[in-house]
C-alpha cells in the first residue's frame, strides 16, 4: 500500500514530544500575555500544523490570520528577498502579534517578515517557532518560544514538506534515501 512511513528514515521529534511541548509553549504565552488579545499570524502553508495545535493548547483569547510569502531564490535556499502571496485581513494598529511557523531555518523569511509587519503598527511582534535550525542562530532575530532545535538535515512532516509532500506526517523525520532518487 502507499504508506507515508515507507518514506521515512527517522524520527526526529516524536508526536508526544510535539505535543508535550506545546503545552510548555502555551504555558508561557499564557503567562507573557496575561492581559492582552494575541493576534497569532500563521505563516502559509509549514505552520497550519502548529498553529492549530499551539491556538488550542492556549487559554488566552486569540484571533488567528495568515500570511503566504514566496523567497525568491536558487533551488532550496531562501534569498531573503520576500514577495507577499496573501497579506493579512487584519488592521495591526496597537496589535500584539505573534508570528507561528513551523521552522527557522536560515532566518531570512522571519527577518523580513517581522520587519514588515513591525511597520504596520503592531504593539508588539514576537515569534514563535516549533523547530529551529543551526543557521538561524546566525540571523539576528530574537525569538521569544522554541519548540525544539533540530540538526542541520532535511526535516519534514507536521506542515514541513519535500516537494509539497509529508506534510501531513504527524512526527518530524528526516526521508529515506530511496525518496530522492
Ligand atoms: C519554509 C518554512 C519557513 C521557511 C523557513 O517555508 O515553512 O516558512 O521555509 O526558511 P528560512 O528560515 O530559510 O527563510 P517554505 O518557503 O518552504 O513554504 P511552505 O511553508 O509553504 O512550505
Ligand atoms: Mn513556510
Ligand atoms: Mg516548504
Amino acid at each position: 500500500i502507499n504508506d507515508l512511513g515507507n518514506d521515512i528514515e527517522k524520527v526526529l521529534v516524536s508526536e508526544e514530544q510535539i505535543a508535550a511541548r506545546l503545552v510548555e509553549l502555551a504555558a508561557a504565552i499564557d503567562e507573557d500575555y496575561k492581559d492582552k488579545d494575541i493576534l497569532l499570524v500563521g505563516v502559509l502553508k509549514g505552520a497550519v500544523m502548529v498553529m492549530a495545535d499551539l491556538a488550542r493548547a492556549l487559554h488566552s483569547p486569540v484571533t488567528m490570520d495568515w500570511m503566504a510569502v514566496s523567497s525568491y531564490g536558487s533551488g532550496t535556499k531562501s534569498s531573503g528577498v520576500v514577495r507577499i502571496l496573501k497579506d493579512l485581513d487584519t488592521d495591526l494598529t496597537d496589535r500584539h502579534v505573534l508570528i507561528v511557523e513551523d521552522i527557522i531555518d536560515s532566518g531570512l523569511t522571519l527577518s523580513w517578515l517581522i520587519q514588515n509587519l513591525r511597520t504596520r503598527g503592531a504593539a508588539t511582534v514576537e515569534i514563535c517557532t516549533m523547530l529551529r535550525k543551526p543557521e538561524a542562530v546566525k540571523v539576528d532575530i530574537d525569538v521569544r518560544y522554541v519548540g525544539f532545535d533540530v540538526p542541520n538535515e532535511f526535516v519534514i512532516g507536521y506542515g514541513l514538506d519535500y516537494a509539497e509532500k509529508y506534510r501531513n506526517v504527524p512526527f518530524v523525520a528526516t526521508l529515506a534515501q530511496h525518496v530522492y532518487s
